[in-house]
């Protein structure tokens, strides 16, 4: 059996960035792996990610006459490939090749999970009172399995969807985020899909690239990101919205002080409150446009845009979870999800245009940005899909520090006084929450906890080996960041609210074990927007309350992020 070789590009970049020669590559053969070492002389004549292939594929050919292959750098080795590119800081390089397997690589077959049962599959499991898995209680389900399985897991059998493999391993995360190709595909939601590029493929297929980055793969997707990427995530693009955004911030104190009662206590739909907050803040970052969203009643632009985003996302899980009867006749719930984006497509566009109108160029925003670097439909559409993810994340994850905080006075104090020493007494600028890394910990410290979005993944684009198993091209691989947040494996102490765990690097085992944005080129455009909103929020409340909780503790839920589940009655106490 011939030598076998492909040098995966993303694997080189990253080697080519982090070390320097002598590269080390282990490629997997049918007759087991062999090492190959390049060093910089023989890398010096030639350059790029081809000269290193060329060059391993050269010294193999060479080597299969030959019994001892370290006569030319190569040695043999029984590792298996996967546990060995666990050292991410040292010089070894490891690319992983399985066009032939070998003993240490396992089938896809081999993996264990729940077994599938004929004709229904796995899709039963989530029928309610019969099979066990509730949608609502994924969290559940995902440490059953881990418990039950291990560190990798399948979900075969789902009617109507790819089969899923359950990875809660921090290193292999890690591994296959870095080897992701140039257009990672997440595994979206095909009712988003259809959605966008059947049912209204009018508007998000009327220009080339312009469909947005949400529910969209490939080259549509990179071409489309590159443009929005170089505005949204450049320095500053977020910080200069410190000022407007603490504007909403101070409304939102207020808002609190009139929905208090009698006892400082919020009402049972505080949530719905933060919710306004939340969409008042990405209107000012996506549109330039105070929407008014404290003012709002039932009926009002803004409340149906509220509604509509809290519908979707309801109706995403459902959709996609269970038998996907939406495929063959419009369901009910797929009649709701409909309209839900209609509402969210027409309102955002009625705002876009209004803001259009209003721009003169006369200061700098990020809609003023995108309009002069890409167009206005790339603009509009970027939008919308900032409405479609970014408010329901940002208030569920503020709703659920405001409770974890509102039980620890001590961490509340710990902060005010970090706050208090930052500020002394002036105004919030651009910069001040860099000096304030105890609040940035307690951000983070509730999304390990509790993230938002429990677990996030990629459709792969290659077959790839994952925890030794060959998993084949098309599978869905979710990423378990709550699991694996939430395992004394990762952190010490791993059921404590400790957010100085983040404030020492030596102190948290994996960094790829809670990555609440994601990772790598598909990673969350808006994370600097949520942060700022997130601490500008947090920094507020705290500067102008004590918290207290005095009802039963709160069971989370998927709803449909992952959520405190029960009436947010926090006491707000002035200071
Ligand atoms: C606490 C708040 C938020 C959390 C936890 C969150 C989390 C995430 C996660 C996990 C992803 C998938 C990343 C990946 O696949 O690697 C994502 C994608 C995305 N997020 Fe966020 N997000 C938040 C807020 C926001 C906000 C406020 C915006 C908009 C201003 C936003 C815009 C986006 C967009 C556009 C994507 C899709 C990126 C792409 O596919 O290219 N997110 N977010």
């Amino acid at each position: 059996m011939g030598n076998v070789f492909s040098c995966r590009a993303a694997v080189w970049k990253h080697a080519k960035k982090a070390d320097t020669p002598p590269y080390i590559i282990d490629v997997v053969q049918s007759v087991g792996i062999t090492r190959v070492q390049i060093t910089k002389n023989e890398t010096s004549s030639k350059c790029g990610e081809m000269a290193v292939e060329e060059i391993a594929r050269e010294k193999l050919t060479a080597s299969a006459d030959k019994p001892d292959g370290s006569e030319i750098g190569l040695s043999r080795s029984s590792q298996c490939p996967v546990h060995s590119h666990r050292s991410r800081s040292t010089h070894a390089v490891t690319t992983s090749v399985f066009e032939n397997l070998t003993p240490s690589v396992k089938s896809w077959e081999e993996v264990p999970g729940p077994k599938p049962l004929p004709l229904l599959g796995n899709t039963w499991r989530f029928i309610p009172h019969i099979g066990g898995y509730s949608v609502e209680h994924v969290d559940k389900v995902c440490m059953s399995l881990r418990r039950e399985y291990g560190k990798c897991v399948k979900i075969a059998g789902l009617l109507g969807r790819p089969d899923m493999l359950f990875v809660f391993d921090a290193g292999e995360v890690e591994r296959v985020f870095r080897s992701e190709d140039a257009a990672p595909h997440r595994p979206s939601m095909p009712s988003l899909n259809y959605y966008k590029h059947t049912l209204r493929k009018d508007f998000f297929g009327a220009e080339k690239d312009c469909a947005g980055v949400i529910a969209v793969h490939g080259d549509s997707w990179s071409a489309f990101r590159t443009k929005v990427s170089r505005v949204a995530l450049s320095a500053g693009a977020a910080a200069q919205y410190t000022e407007q955004v603490a504007d909403v911030a101070d409304c939102f104190i207020k808002r609190i002080q009139e929905i208090r009662d009698e006892n400082l206590e919020t009402p049972d739909d505080f949530l719905n409150e933060i919710h306004k907050w939340s969409l008042e803040s990405l209107g000012l970052i996506a549109l330039d446009t105070r929407l008014g969203c404290f003012q709002s009643h039932e009926g009002s632009d803004s409340q149906r845009l509220i509604n509509a985003v809290h519908t979707f996302f309801l109706c995403v899980g459902e959709l996609e979870l269970r038998t996907p009867w939406w495929r063959i006749y419009p369901t009910a719930m797929f009649k709701r999800y409909v309209a839900a984006l209609d509402t969210i497509l027409s309102v955002t566009l009625s705002h876009v245009e209004r803001a259009l109108d209003k721009c003169d160029n006369s200061n700098k925003s990020l809609l003023q940005d995108l309009v002069s670097a890409a167009g206005t439909r790339v603009a509009a559409v970027t939008s919308l899909d900032m409405f479609l993810v970014g408010i329901d994340t940002t208030s569920n994850a503020v709703a659920s520090t405001l409770y974890q905080l509102s039980s620890r006075p001590e961490v509340q104090e710990r902060l005010y006084d970090e706050i208090s020493n930052v500020l002394q007494g002036r105004q919030l600028k651009p910069g001040d929450v860099n000096q304030m890394p105890y609040l940035k910990a307690c951000v983070k410290e509730v999304l390990r906890l509790y993230p938002v979005v429990i677990g996030n993944g990629r459709q792969l684009t290659k077959d790839t080996v994952i925890c030794g198993y060959k998993i084949p091209k098309g599978t869905q691989v979710i990423f378990q960041h709550y699991v694996m947040g939430n395992s004394d494996e990762y952190f010490a102490e791993a059921q404590q609210f400790l957010p100085e765990r983040w404030l020492q690097k030596s102190s948290y085992k994996h960094p790829f074990a809670s990555l609440p944005f994601g990772f790598g080129r598909r990673m969350c455009l808006g994370r600097r927007f949520a942060e700022l909103e997130m601490h500008i929020m947090i920094c507020k409340i705290v500067q102008n309350f004590k918290m207290e909780y005095h009802h039963e503790p709160l069971d989370y839920h998927i709803h449909p992020m992952y959520t405190p589940n029960g009436p947010l009655k926090i006491k707000f106490i002035e200071r």
